[in-house]
């Protein structure tokens, strides 16, 4: 373990914390975490921990996830500029003026949303649960944001009518189906797994479409022995430290999440040190955001 990495798991206990990390992050920092994982897994390990302080190696809307769970704990971000571009794409006021379009229509926020949006909506979900939450609801319209590709490919797999909001990650908008179809060329062998935040043409390649979490899972098959990815680059380390032996293919090195990285072990120390920057949201939001939050908990995966 490298120096830095001591120092921060020595300062890490003595602040109670707990190191929570996605699986975008650099592998420098996924070797410090005390859980990698997905946006579900992340939330659910939020609520659960009994530590006092939350360092949250990801970006603002899954601290904010944690903060709205877990207001007794102290959240840190250790990089405050650590934004999620789609997340940006709606706020409150959009969703408002949306729900007066199709009043009846049941709300169901992509977690890659702020509190605010959270605080408008009836259920919260995730890439992992996506399908499950609105197949959980009874409404006979959906109204769904932001990401209209997860959007779209619920749609798909759930027959339901749905209003999409036209946000999208730029990250997984730079994966091409040209690029998949020339690595199954190169390598015919191998499975596809694309994120479904992967635009439709990209997603009619896959063999199968799943979060990160679920992409951890796949590769862990004892018959998968290669597998082209469809995802932010930064699953590739943790998916070659779990899988010696196996092969991954990137389906494009330019699908990088600038925000992703600007998480560092330089940082994290910091963080822990100075207790800052600190992930709050105001009672009243947090609150009713926690409600769409609780109720995707709640639905069984
Ligand atoms: P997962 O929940 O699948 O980890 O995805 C989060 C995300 O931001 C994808 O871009
Ligand atoms: Fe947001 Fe896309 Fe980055 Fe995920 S990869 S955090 S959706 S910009």
């Amino acid at each position: 373990m490298s120096e830095l990495a001591d120092k921060i798991k020595a300062l890490k206990e003595e602040r109670q914390a707990v190191i929570l990390v996605h699986n975008y992050q650099l592998g420098e920092v996924q070797d410090i975490g005390d859980f990698v994982g997905d946006s579900l897994g992340l939330a659910q390990q939020a609520a659960a921990t009994d530590a006092r302080v939350i360092v949250f190696c990801g970006v603002h809307f899954m601290a904010e996830t944690a903060a709205i769970l877990s207001p007794d704990k102290i959240v840190l971000l250790p990089d405050e500029h650590a934004g999620c571009p789609m997340a940006d794409m709606i706020n409150a006021d959009d969703l408002r003026k949306m729900k007066k379009q199709y009043p009846g229509a049941a709300v169901v926020c992509y977690v890659n949303s702020t509190a605010g949006v959270k605080a408008e909506s009836d259920i919260c979900c995730t890439s992992a649960n996506a399908v499950k939450v609105v197949e959980s609801l009874e409404a006979g319209e959906i109204i769904f944001v932001p990401d209209q590709y997860l959007g779209a490919y619920v749609q798909s797999q759930t027959g339901r009518k749905m209003h999409l909001w036209p946000g999208y990650c730029p990250t997984h908008a730079r994966i091409r189906p040209e690029n998949i179809l020339e690595l199954k060329e190169w390598h015919p062998r191998a499975k596809v797994v694309v994120h479904p935040e992967c635009r439709p043409e990209v997603i009619a390649l896959a063999d199968a479409v799943l979060s990160t979490g679920g992409m951890i899972g796949y590769a862990a098959r004892p018959d998968v022995r290669e597998l082209i990815v469809g995802t932010e680059m930064g699953i590739i380390y943790r998916l070659k430290k779990e899988n010696p032996g196996k092969k991954f293919y990137p389906v494009s090195e330019q699908a990088v999440c600038p925000n992703m990285k600007l998480i560092t072990l330089e940082k994290v120390l910091w963080s822990l040190e100075e207790m800052a920057p600190v992930v709050t949201v105001p009672e009243d939001v947090r609150v009713k955001a926690k409600r769409a939050v609780d109720r995707m908990l709640e639905v069984k995966s």
